[in-house]
């Protein structure tokens, strides 16, 4: 018997999102154990159901490649040349979630005097602006938001962007909305021709998330249950392999109208207003 450890995560009650993680076996969605063990996990997995699945809640630090990690800091550093660039003498700013934005928040004390207050996209965002010393206020307590600075998994030319990988999709899609100017900060990794490479994460009620899966295959993709893995919202995820998203605007469109979605992790019908992106050649801006 597998250990509940390495169990693909489709080995829940969902049929569907079994079948899902079979088709995607080929691709061996990776995560799962401890990672001494982790070719033994694969090669279990593997053979048992197919596929091999760990939330990235799990999942050791990966070793982030020096370069890419000073990418993320040139970008941060860019974008806060652009909140020092705003009119505005006390700015509400907004916060995203990630690693890129993690950055972005380690250089935010510089600007202090210039912020009124942020508003979070996520609990550890919440707790790392905290920490740095910023008021961090509910939505629904301030005016609007001058400014949303967010990293992303995938963007395309069109600055439509897939979002999610922290599972914060939510709350950063109602700040973006809010927002009166969205900059997503990213290294070049990131530029997509088409999105849908990286699995498209969906928020879904938990008692739906069966139906979901069904409903997520209808439309051509292989829906996994990122297992362990709670919102702060309360909900759980269900990361879509295989899309190749050309009309992002209607998929994200045809997922909302989904019963029992709460969100999905593309920022189409909202794209960014500006991507700041960090490759080995400098920090290139794209808008529209
Ligand atoms: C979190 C997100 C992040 O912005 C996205 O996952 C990018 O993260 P990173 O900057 O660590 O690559 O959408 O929900």
């Amino acid at each position: 018997m597998l250990s509940p450890r390495y169990r693909c995560c489709a080995l829940g009650d969902a049929t569907t999102e079994m079948r899902s993680a079979r088709a995607i076996s080929g691709r061996r969605v990776l995560a799962g154990a401890a990672w001494r063990s982790r070719q033994h996990a694969v090669r279990l997995a593997t053979e048992t159901v197919g596929a091999y699945y760990e939330h990235p809640q799990s999942e050791p630090p990966r070793p982030v490649a020096m370069g890419q990690q000073i990418l993320k800091e040139r970008v941060a550093a860019v974008a806060l040349e652009r909140v020092a660039d705003f009119a505005d003498d006390k700015l509400v700013l907004g916060i995203g979630t990630g690693s890129t934005t993690e950055c972005f928040i380690d250089i935010l004390h510089k600007l202090k005097h210039r912020i009124d207050t942020t508003v979070s996209s996520s609990e550890r965002s919440t707790q790392l602006l905290r920490e740095n010393g910023f008021s961090v206020s509910d939505l629904n307590a301030v005016p609007r938001v001058d400014l949303y600075i967010d990293g992303a998994d995938e963007a395309n030319a069109q600055l439509q962007l897939i979002k999610g990988g922290g599972a914060a999709l939510t709350r950063e899609k109602i700040i973006s909305a809010v927002a009166e100017r969205f900059i997503c900060i990213a290294d070049e990794s990131k530029r997509v021709e088409v999105l849908g490479a990286f699995p498209l994460p969906v928020e879904v009620i938990p008692m739906a998330r069966s139906h979901v899966a069904r409903e997520l295959v209808k439309l051509g993709g292989q829906p996994v249950w990122r297992e362990g893995v709670i919102t702060d919202n309360g909900n759980v995820i269900l990361d879509v392999h295989g899309l190749q998203i050309h009309d992002a605007i209607e998929t994200e469109r045809r997922i909302n109208d989904m019963t029992g979605v709460v969100c999905n992790g593309l920022f189409a019908m909202r794209s960014a207003d500006e991507l700041l992106l960090g490759t080995a050649k400098g920090v290139v801006s794209q808008t529209e």
